[in-house]
């Protein structure tokens, strides 16, 4: 039985046999015009604002995500910004992408800093962590990092983005005094130190104020093998008198894997140990949480129990959305035990690695490791997801999508001059107005969707989706997970009037649909305007959908 940890550790990838699926697609849209859904936003119960951190992305120099994905190289045919894919920037900042983790994943544990600085040639090259899982089809420097791209190159990265740095320190494998270096060489204005003497050499005069800071990746497991009591106590000593420069640091602690309700427990009572005051050092706490295990139930393998990215029957669709549904437990789970350390609730839940994981073998590029193609199930997916962490704001200072680019639940896929954007990416773009609104409490009624799981009955939710407003602009999110069937659905807004309404929608007839470089619009948004007259907005929610509502106002 293999499971993450040992994987990450052996850096296995067991390629299984692939099995044909139908086609299922959608016989139509429904031609009846009565609702048979209800959607209630009730504008009198906010639920706290959205942080537009919750729209995150997380990069490691894993695979093809830093050398192929995100750098190019100066002197490339590519179009560069200083070496940065230049059609990779610009479509985030048009999702307007709020932070990117960097440096890892379990690659942080491993990875000092210090190399990727300095004259590119001089640096040294290193071995990557993830080396043994890489495939003999991958290009030598995804195993040997050259460190071409380090902490100027990711810092100037997320400049021309507009997003903040999140740098994630090592604690398995470089002492507290590197991490604080780290700091120093980021944070301290020009002259003050021989570091940031070093920087400014570099071309970078002014500090880069990085503000998030991991302390360590998945401590349980790659990133030391800690228990969390070990783990709290090297938190407190690589948290402690850090230099400020004046920045406010927000340190984000390794937090647990999945439903680990007692690590959430036993790091804060260690962290207690020393005294109450102990949490005003801690901004976040991190959940880790993929959804790879759509065996219904027949295994715990990491490898057996993995699906398969572009061949799935409806089934395993609804198996995918189920596993994705398990993130609202989380984080309500996770956040009820934190109540009981920190009633005040100064630790918010960090969701800092997240997305759906498939087995091998639908790399867009052979070689990439941890690659997969997303398709509409990820949109439909990641759509929930999102959703879920708009209704919870209270709960969620920051998520990060895993991963950004030529990984698991990438926005973009990119191989030398090719680069598409996929169905993930869209959704980002649909959501991004929710970043900074007031969420609102909203009431999903419709019918559940009944289907056969291995020759018993199941059910899956019929609509669901988040609420935000903005002054006089609502954004309103709705999946339809149905694979056959539309939801006519009333919109009633519960203290305000509607002005104009637009939708824009992701679907497809077919579930598997999903963007190439040779077909790269096959999944991509549709925007229509919505009439009324005078009485409630009907909509349609296509089957299979990822829509958002623009509502103004009166
Ligand atoms: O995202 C891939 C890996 O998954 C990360 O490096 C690690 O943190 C997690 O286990």
């Amino acid at each position: 039985m293999i499971n993450r940890r040992d994987f990450l550790h052996q850096g296995t990838l067991g390629a299984a046999a692939l099995f044909a699926a139908p086609k299922i697609g959608w016989a139509g849209a429904s031609t009846s015009r009565t609702a048979d859904s209800r959607i209630e936003v009730l504008f009198d119960e906010p639920l706290g604002t959205i942080s537009p951190n919750i729209y995150g992305h997380f990069t490691e120099n894993l695979g093809g995500v830093f050398y192929d994905g995100i750098w190019v190289g100066e002197k490339s045919p590519v179009p560069n910004i200083g070496g940065l894919r230049k059609s990779l920037i610009e479509h985030m900042r048009r999702i307007k992408a709020p932070v990117i983790r960097y440096p890892g994943g379990c690659f942080a544990d491993s990875y000092d800093w210090r190399d990727g600085i300095g004259p590119v040639e001089k640096r040294p090259r290193r071995t990557n962590f993830w080396a043994n899982a890489e495939s003999n089809q991958a290009p030598l420097n995804h195993r040997y990092d050259p460190n071409t791209v380090g902490t100027n190159e990711f810092v100037h990265f997320c400049e021309l983005i507009g997003a903040e740095p999140y740098l994630a320190a090592n604690v398995r494998s470089l002492p507290a005094s590197a991490f604080q270096q780290w700091v120093e060489y980021c944070n301290s204005p020009a002259g003050t130190t021989t570091l940031a003497d070093a920087r400014v050499a570099a071309g970078y005069p002014e500090p880069f104020h990085v503000k998030y800071w991991g302390v360590g990746n998945e401590s349980w497991g790659c990133g030391g093998e800690f228990t969390a009591q070990e783990y709290a106590v090297e938190f407190r000593r690589y948290s402690t008198w850090l230099p400020n420069y004046g920045d406010k640091l927000n340190l984000v602690a390794s937090g647990p894997n999945t439903d680990d309700w007692s690590w959430t427990r036993e790091f804060l009572e260690e962290v207690l140990r020393k005294g109450p005051g102990e949490l005003r050092r801690i901004y976040g706490l991190a959940l880790h949480y993929y959804s790879w295990n759509l065996s219904r139930g027949k295994t715990q393998d990491w490898v057996a129990g993995k699906g398969d990215a572009l061949r799935f029957d409806t089934v395993d669709w609804y198996e995918l959305l189920r596993e994705g549904e398990r993130m609202e437990n989380l984080v309500t789970g996770h956040w009820q035990v934190m109540s009981e350390f920190d009633q005040e609730h100064l630790v918010k839940l960090v969701v800092d690695e997240w997305g759906p994981w498939y087995r091998p073998g639908s790399e867009a590029t052979p070689g990439d490791l941890l690659e997969q193609m997303p398709t509409l199930r990820d949109a439909v997916f990641s759509g929930m997801t999102l959703d879920i962490f708009n209704r919870n704001p209270e709960k969620v200072a920051m998520a990060n999508c895993a991963q950004l680019i030529n990984c698991l639940n990438s926005l973009y896929l990119a191989h030398e001059d090719r680069f598409v954007i996929t169905p993930v990416g869209h959704v980002f773009e649909l959501y991004a107005t929710h970043q900074g609104g007031q969420s609102l409490r909203t009431i999903f009624s419709a019918p559940d969707l009944h289907y056969e799981r291995d020759g018993s009955p199941a059910s899956f939710w019929g609509l669901r989706g988040s609420a935000s407003v903005r002054g006089k602009t609502l954004t309103l999110t709705v999946v339809n997970p149905s694979t056959s069937e539309a939801r006519m659905t009333e919109i009633d807004l519960r203290g305000a009037a509607v002005k104009e309404a637009n939708m824009s929608f992701l679907s497809n007839a077919d579930i598997h649909a999903h963007n190439t470089f040779d077909q790269p619009n096959v999944v991509v948004p549709v925007t229509k305007s919505l009439s009324f007259n005078q009485g409630p907005l009907v909509v349609e929610f296509p089957p299979a959908s990822v829509s958002a509502l623009n509502i103004q106002l009166e």
